[in-house]
């Protein structure tokens, strides 16, 4: 069994140089691959979450969409698909945002939030922190109330979760 979270952090490996020299890259398919490993994952974040503190989940493809999918399965709350860009059929918002290793932009459906709604931003991982800021611009300028973050890993020397905090974001990942 998986007895505290520093052992759901061996499940997750780290490879040199990918994708551009320098960057050490944490790579969450080997958690992924391990069934009861991903399950324990996810009932601990879930167990940070208190129900009536959401209305909704939003995802952030692609590796967000995994986590969220399974947030979003056990807690029975709806989720919004924040994108990369080109993919959704209907109207949508977007967002450019730089990335640790170049840049790209996220867009979401106009409707897919109502004003006021708490949402509840989640992915694999948060590095910067650009691409969860540029979901909560996204999330935001439609009029939710972005108030909680979750992730797998957060890797804190690079900064996103304090940039998340200082959003009034409580932020919160298993490992680092
Ligand atoms: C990775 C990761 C986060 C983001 C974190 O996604 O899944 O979304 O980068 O970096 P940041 O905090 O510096 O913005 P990536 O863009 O590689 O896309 P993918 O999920 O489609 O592989
Ligand atoms: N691993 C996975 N995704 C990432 C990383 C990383 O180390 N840095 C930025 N996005």
């Amino acid at each position: 069994e998986l007895a505290r979270n520093e052992d759901l952090a061996t499940l997750i490996r780290t490879i040199p140089d990918y994708p551009t020299a320098g960057i050490l890259f944490r790579d969450v398919s080997t958690l992924l691959l391990d069934g009861r490993g991903f399950r324990a994952a996810i009932d601990r974040m879930i167990a940070t979450i208190d129900p009536v503190d959401i209305d909704l989940i939003a995802g952030i493809e692609a590796r967000g969409f995994i986590v969220a999918s399974a947030m979003s399965y056990a807690l029975a709350k709806g989720k919004i698909m924040l994108r990369k860009p080109g993919k959704l059929p209907g109207n949508v918002v977007g967002m450019d945002y730089a990335l640790e290793y170049g840049t790209d932009r996220l867009e979401m459906h106009v409707g897919a939030v109502s004003p006021g709604q708490k949402v509840l931003i989640v992915d694999d991982l948060i590095a910067t922190g650009g691409t969860a800021q540029a979901g909560v611009a996204l999330l935001r300028g439609q009029g939710a109330l972005v108030l909680q973050a979750r992730f797998l890993v957060d890797l804190p020397d690079l900064g996103g979760g304090d940039r998340l905090r200082a959003q009034g974001i409580e932020t919160d990942a298993l490992c680092s």
